[in-house]
This record gives structure tokens, sequence and C-alpha cells, in this order.
């Protein structure tokens, strides 16, 4: 789906965007974007929800899903958000951290709901150094093994070769991966990319950013010990060096993409033209 995206049908009305949701990036404030521009811009909006929200899909639906999605007229050009399928998803640095507060006092988006672990008021530096298992690393098991894929391997955390994977699929299988801390560079890279889908996406997001940034509440940073201890694993590390590829990789996109001038980001205009068209028409 995303490699015709590239090629063929990018930006023709039956267009299809899928874009991979990872828990807690900002992936909700980047949905609700899509959310309210959707009818301005009109295509479709369409929210795949799975069982348990298990990101792991069965192979008999992975085959329904897209011959449904792609046969699926009435919802073209239609863009699906949803857990574990690629094409535009974004990632971020510590968001162990944010989860955790999550399941505890939940965010300022969905006030009211009751979440998994509230009532807990542990801090995360408390059940850091009591070894919790609600921060031990293997919780930060989750950014690999979405952009790894549908393989056993990428669920074996501190595995090298899910790494590895996932580093492969990034850059071959995604048209855009942004990052959390960018999210308006992002946002104003897909405009100018897919603006059928997108456009006015950045004003809107710079007009908006309040209410469109989700907010975990009572959220206490770590301390430098918790940092310390946590960075001494080895799926630390691995994840880590996930972020930091990532990131190089969306610095090296939006290089290509943008101009600064005087303080602001630009995108630039199309550069490349057709000359030397044969046969002549008359
Ligand atoms: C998922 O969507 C179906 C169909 O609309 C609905 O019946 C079900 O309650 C939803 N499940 C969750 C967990 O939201
Ligand atoms: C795709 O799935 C939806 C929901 O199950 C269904 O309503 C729709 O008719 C399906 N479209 C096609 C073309 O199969």
């Amino acid at each position: 789906l995303d490699k015709s995206l590239r090629t063929t049908s990018i930006e023709n009305d039956d267009t299809v965007i899928i874009y991979n949701r990872v828990p807690k990036t900002a992936s909700t404030s980047f949905t609700n974007i899509a959310y309210d521009l959707c009818g301005k811009n009109r295509f479709h909006v369409l929210h795949i929800n799975t069982t348990k929200n298990n990101p792991v899909m069965s192979l008999q639906d992975q085959v329904r899903f897209v011959r449904n999605v792609t046969s699926w007229r009435e919802m073209k050009p239609g863009f699906y958000h949803g857990p574990s399928f690629p094409v535009i998803p974004l990632i971020s640095r510590l968001r162990l951290v944010s989860y955790y507060y999550f399941l505890r006092f939940g965010d300022d988006y969905r006030p009211g709901l009751r979440r998994r672990k509230q009532g807990d008021k542990k801090t995360f530096d408390e059940c850091v150094s009591s070894g919790g298992s609600d921060c031990a690393p293997e919780k930060l098991w989750l950014q690999i093994p979405f952009f790894c894929g549908h393989h056993s391997e990428c669920w074996n955390a501190g595995s090298r070769w899910a790494l590895e994977q996932a580093k492969y699929n990034l850059v071959n299988e995604y048209l855009l991966v942004g990052v959390t801390e960018e999210l308006e560079d992002f946002i104003m890279i897909l405009e100018a990319a897919l603006p059928r889908f997108f456009k006015g996406a950045t004003d809107l997001y710079r007009s908006g950013k309040k209410s469109h940034l989700r907010k975990t509440t009572e959220k206490k940073p770590p301390t430098k010990e918790t940092i310390a201890k946590l960075q001494q694993s080895n799926i630390w590390k691995i994840e880590n060096e996930f972020y930091e590829f990532a990131l190089e990789q969306f610095q090296f996109v939006r290089a290509h993409a943008v101009r600064e001038k005087d303080g602001e980001l630009f995108v630039l205009a199309q550069s490349f033209f057709y000359e030397k068209i044969y046969p002549k028409v008359n």
C-alpha cells in the first residue's frame, strides 16, 4: 500500500494513507488534525480498532484488511489510523515515563476515564529504585517491535536483529517517520508532500497548539539517578539507538525539504522540470 503511494497513485483521489500510531508519541494530536481537515479537504478518516488494541494482526486479517482497504471506493481518498501499520508514524524519546504516568493519572484528553493503574501514587523514580515491573526496561521495548513487523523475533526484547529489521523498515517501507519532539516540522513536510490531505495542517497546528497537544497530567520528570539506571539496560540502549537513527533520518529528509529564512522554515518549491518533450505536438 505505502509503496504504491510513493510511486504510482500518489495524491490521486484513490490515495490511501495508513498512519501507524505508536502509543504516547503525540499520535492523538496528529490524528485530530486529520479529523479537523477531512471535511474541508474532502477525504475520509477511519480508525482501525483491534481487539484489546493488539498491535499484531493475524495473517488472515492482514489479507482481509488489504483487500478491504484497496477495494473500498467510497472511503477513498482515505486516512486510516490504528496500531501496527506502516506509513507515517511518529516516534519519541523516553516515552516509558510518559506512559507510566498516563496509566496512573490519565491525561487532559479524556480526563474522566478511569485508568488501569489509577490510585497508584508511586512516582516513576520510586518504581525504578524498587525494581517495579511497570518501569522495567522490557516495557521500553515498544517502538522497535512496531517497526520491526510481524515476526516472532521482533518481540524478543533487546534483539539486535529486531533493531536492524526496524531500521530497514523505517527507511524502506515508510514515506516519512517523524519524531514527537519535532511535530510541527513533521506536519509541515507532510503538508508539502501530500497537500491533498494536509493542506492547512501547519496553520491549524500552530494556531491550536494547545488544543492539539494532549498532556499527561501529574508528570514528574525522572531524576538523574533514575535515568542513569535505565540507561544501563541493554534494552534502553537499543531502543535509544533506534530513536537516534529515526531522528537522523528525519533531519536528513527535513534538510532537503525546507529552508530557514529569518528564523522561519519554508518548504522548498518544486525543483524538477521537464524539457525536450517528444514527439512534438504540432
Ligand atoms: C471497535 O469497533 C466496533 C465496531 O464499531 C465496536 O463494536 C467495538 O466496541 C469497538 N471496540 C473498542 C474496544 O472500541
Ligand atoms: C470494508 O469493510 C467495511 C466494514 O466491515 C464494510 O462496510 C465495507 O463494505 C467493506 N468494503 C469492501 C469493498 O469490501
